[in-house]
């Protein structure tokens, strides 16, 4: 089940027992926003439909938090990731997967090893073996 970053926190935890009820695979926080924070700036910054990107990082990762804080279902980390940190933050806020599209736009088809290399050199940093060692590390 994919979630809007828009959900109030009682319609996220109904959406999750809905998970849990059809024991559906997973969980991927989040789809693109209606919201449009007082930081935009341009003449589209008031337009209609999906907000995606850097915008909606922030709310992006707290609602990956707040969804692997409920469930044990694997979270699909996705909103705003546009470098190794970006995924690294949602992987330690509890995604077992990140996804990206907008950075796909802005970086090109490299952000891809771009960011598998940089989250070689944070898990070694931080003394993990892999990925799966630092999902949730900071729940
Ligand atoms: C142009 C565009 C089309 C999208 N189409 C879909 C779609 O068909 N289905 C879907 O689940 N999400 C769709 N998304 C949402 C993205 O998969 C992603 O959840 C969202 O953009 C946040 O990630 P990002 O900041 O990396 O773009 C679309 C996003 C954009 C910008």
């Amino acid at each position: 089940m994919k979630l809007s970053p828009n959900l109030t926190d009682a319609a996220t935890e109904d959406a999750l027992a809905v998970v849990d009820d059809l024991d559906l695979d997973g969980v991927i926080a989040t789809n693109t926003s209606t919201d449009r924070p007082t930081s935009l700036r341009g003449e589209a910054a008031n337009e209609e439909g999906g907000l995606s990107g850097k915008p909606i990082e922030e709310k992006a990762t707290s609602m990956v938090r707040f969804v692997a804080e409920r469930t044990d279902k694997p979270v699909v980390g996705v909103g705003g990731i546009s470098d190794a940190e970006g995924a690294y933050e949602k992987i330690r806020n509890g995604a077992s997967v990140v996804q990206l599209y907008t950075g796909l736009v802005y970086e090109g088809p490299a952000i891809a090893r771009d960011i598998n290399r940089g989250l070689l050199e944070l898990l070694e940093r931080d003394g993990f073996d892999s990925v799966e060692d630092a999902v949730g590390v900071d729940l």
